[in-house]
């Protein structure tokens, strides 16, 4: 069995992505990234910590908007609309979940396409969808393929099975890896019988944030399993979504928790900042001829 370790490959990874600013800066070009958070959630707090600690490693500038929980729609759109046409600013990130008060996808889809290091806006899911992929991809499934590929696994014509179905994860995912010549089911919380997918597959992906979701009896021998799941225990341990120590006695390559994809999220926002940023600087310099 072989340890995915996403811990080592988004270090060198963001070491990528901050030699390249480092080149950007002696041209005079700041990448620079706005994250907001709206509200007190906890753990979006420490995500948002945690993404401005690796721009400020990395080199680009973060401006952290951190704004009450009564922030009006009105107002967060406002914030958006300026940063959209902040020739200064390169990415836009809004921090998930939103107050309850605010409609997701009226904010998202008010991101500049351009600006949209999330991936979350429907013209860059739509070009992910089309298999073009040229647009800005989602960071979590973008890290797994990236974690997949350094470790030489090619996913062609491989059965793979997606445990959640969410927008950040497992939507995107499937569509990656369907791109990649995979054949992807989707699996979910009304999935009646998760192990009839699970045993026959080669490649399993879940992200459905539920402690011990994948055991040992629903694996085949030699089963590529990468764990997206971050949970909490009561006694303060870090846990995926699947049981790891009987499941990792059967697969050939699992990735950890922590340690495998957690990291990775954040490199991969480092890597689209870097992205955004060059194909801003393309039109730029387009716009002045
Ligand atoms: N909340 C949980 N994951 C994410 C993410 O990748 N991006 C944003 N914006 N919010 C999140």
């Amino acid at each position: 069995m072989t340890l995915l370790d996403g811990k080592k490959l988004s270090q060198s990874v963001k070491d990528e992505v901050k030699s390249e600013v480092a080149k950007l800066v002696q041209k005079g070009i700041v990448p620079t990234l706005a994250v907001i958070l709206v509200g007190d959630d906890v753990p979006s707090h420490t995500y948002v910590n945690a993404k401005a600690k690796a721009c400020e490693y990395c080199g680009i500038k973060s401006l952290v908007y951190k704004l009450g929980a009564d922030t009006t729609q009105s107002e967060l759109l406002a914030l958006i609309n300026t940063l959209n046409f902040d020739d200064s600013v390169d990415g836009i990130l809004v921090q998930l979940p939103l107050p309850a008060h605010i409609n997701k996808a009226t904010i998202i889809e008010a991101i500049s396409t351009h600006k949209d290091v999330d991936g979350f806006h429907p013209f860059n899911v739509g070009l992910l969808n089309t298999g073009f992929e040229s647009g800005l991809l989602p960071c979590t499934p973008l890290g797994v393929i990236k974690l997949l590929k350094a470790y030489d696994i090619n996913v062609e014509g491989l059965d793979a099975v997606v445990i959640g179905a969410s927008n950040i994860v497992g939507r995107p995912m499937a569509t990656m890896l369907l791109n990649l010549g995979a054949s992807v089911s989707v699996c979910h919380i009304k999935t009646r019988d998760l192990s009839l997918y699970t045993k026959r597959a080669d490649l399993i992906v879940v992200a459905a944030g539920c402690v011990n979701l994948l055991k040992a009896d629903m694996v085949k021998e030699g089963v590529i399993v990468v764990d997206v799941g971050i949970n909490r225990l009561a006694n303060g341990k870090l846990v995926g979504d699947v049981d790891f120590d009987s499941v990792s006695k059967k697969a050939s390559f699992i990735s950890p928790v922590p340690g495998g994809v957690g990291a990775m999220t954040i490199a991969m926002l480092m890597a689209n900042t870097l992205k955004a940023t060059l194909a801003h600087k393309k039109s730029r310099e387009k716009s002045q001829k």
